[in-house]
């Protein structure tokens, strides 16, 4: 569904509706049939933006806006670290036809990390092979009823949930009823998981789940459960290894893996059987950006040449993310926290374009607070901490006259200049 301009040269990039709802099944697969195809606004010099008609430039705004909200999901060195990972896990699994407990994959790191994003986005690649190669094998749904066929499920933990509520949140992604009592939620859960043929379940925020009261061991349990479900658990959350989920785990030395031992280990009248119950997870952690590296602050540099690219403001230069001082900038108020980032750059590109200064600075931004929207249906462990004070450094605090700007308008950017159709 590409995104055509229709005959007044105007791109539609409006969406109907809500954005979808990727906890239901309905949602995620609209999610994951559109998640790449936004059409940035063009390119347009100011003297062609100064050409357009009031009308024009006020929906030239617009796009401009919606391309700096959506900039996408950017390669980096630790998302491509777990893309890797949950690729070779969710596939393994899913070709592995013999029964039994399925290794599972804990994606932890702290809040605004990209955690959600990149486990939706490397399991949405997954689907999307799987399903063509069932496609080769199986007849399609029949047209106008209801996919079967659901190779992947994700599911966010509500804040303080308990065990019977994550099987709800389950139950909620298929469309299918709450039973009353936790052993007939966990049944109907495996009944959901098996008619559908799912093979991948992602429980983000797992780390809401409470694990301080006597509903501990349930939620335990569950979780083990769940593993010999044929299915790949993907357990997504902030510091998961401390968080008391995988207790009584360790890290195995010689794979790196998480050993969770069974739950009644020791209990058992035949340790043999206890030792076969072991559940085994790989760990990735998600870090921020490191700007202590040479490595790490050309990764960084890199990330913010793509944000640039994107960028639609009329008086944006090269370099203007990643020369001078403005990459020591952005880190020192980001942290290196690509959501934090992403927050700080949209607010900026935004007074840019109010403003007038269609241009993102160090001594601009410095004006921009990071918010990050309501906090309300979150666990406080899943907000970073936000550097605040005197974000500016010193020898910038101070006027001094700033290097010009080339102008690139004429520039000749070869395939850079393919941004849209010229209005
Ligand atoms: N690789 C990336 N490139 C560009 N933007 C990214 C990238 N990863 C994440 N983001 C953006 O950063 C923001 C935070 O990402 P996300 O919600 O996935 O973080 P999270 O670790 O799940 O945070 P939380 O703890 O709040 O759940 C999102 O707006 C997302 O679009
Ligand atoms: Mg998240």
């Amino acid at each position: 569904m590409a995104d055509r301009p229709d005959e007044s040269g105007i791109v539609p990039f409006l969406r109907a509706g809500p954005p979808p709802d990727r906890t239901r099944r309905e949602g995620w697969q609209q999610w994951r049939k559109q998640r790449d195809q936004f059409t940035p606004a063009p390119r347009l010099s100011p003297e062609e933006y100064a050409a357009l008609s009031p009308r024009r430039r006020g929906l030239h705004d617009i796009h401009r806006t919606a391309t700096h909200m959506n900039i996408g999901l950017l390669e980096t060195p630790m998302s491509s670290k777990v893309t890797k990972h949950m690729r070779s896990r969710l596939r393994n699994n899913a070709l592995n036809f013999e029964p039994g407990t399925r290794d599972g994959l804990m994606i932890s790191g702290g809040g605004y990390l990209g955690k959600t994003e990149t486990a939706c986005a490397a399991a949405a690649a997954f689907e999307d092979v799987w399903r063509d190669l069932h496609h080769q094998l199986l007849p399609p749904p029949v047209e106008g009823t209801r996919d079967l066929f659901v190779p992947v499920a994700y599911c966010r933990t509500p804040v303080r949930a308990t065990p019977k509520a994550l099987c709800a949140t389950i139950l909620d992604f298929y469309g299918a009823p709450h039973p009353k009592t936790l052993n007939g939620l966990i049944r109907a859960v495996k009944d959901s998981l098996r008619d559908h043929r799912t093979s991948a379940l992602l429980l983000d925020d797992i780390t809401r789940l409470r694990l301080h009261r006597e509903d501990d061991q349930d939620t335990l349990d569950l979780i083990r459960e769940l593993m010999d479900l044929n299915v790949t658990l993907v357990l997504i959350g902030v510091d998961i290894p401390r968080s008391g989920l995988v207790r009584g785990g360790f890290a195995d030395p010689s794979t790196g893996q998480w050993i969770v031992p069974p739950v009644y280990a020791g209990k058992s009248h035949n340790p043999a059987a206890a030792t076969q119950t072991e559940r085994r997870f790989d760990l990735v952690d998600l870090d921020p950006f490191d700007y202590d590296t040479i490595e790490g602050t050309s990764a960084f540099i890199e990330h913010l040449a793509g944000i640039e690219d994107r960028l639609r403001l009329l008086r944006a230069w090269p370099g203007m993310l990643t020369e001078g001082e403005m990459p020591e900038y952005l880190y020192r108020r980001t942290r290196g926290i690509v959501g934090l980032l992403k927050r700080l750059i949209e607010a900026g590109s935004t007074d840019a374009i109010e403003s007038g200064s269609e241009e993102l600075t160090p001594e601009q931004l410095a004006k921009i607070p990071i918010r990050l929207g309501n906090l309300a249906d979150r666990d406080p462990s899943e907000i970073p901490e936000i550097p605040t004070a005197d974000p500016l450094p010193e020898h910038l605090s101070k006027p001094t006259p700033r290097r010009r700007a080339r102008n690139t308008v004429f520039d000749d950017r070869g395939d850079r200049a393919a941004g849209g159709t010229r209005p």
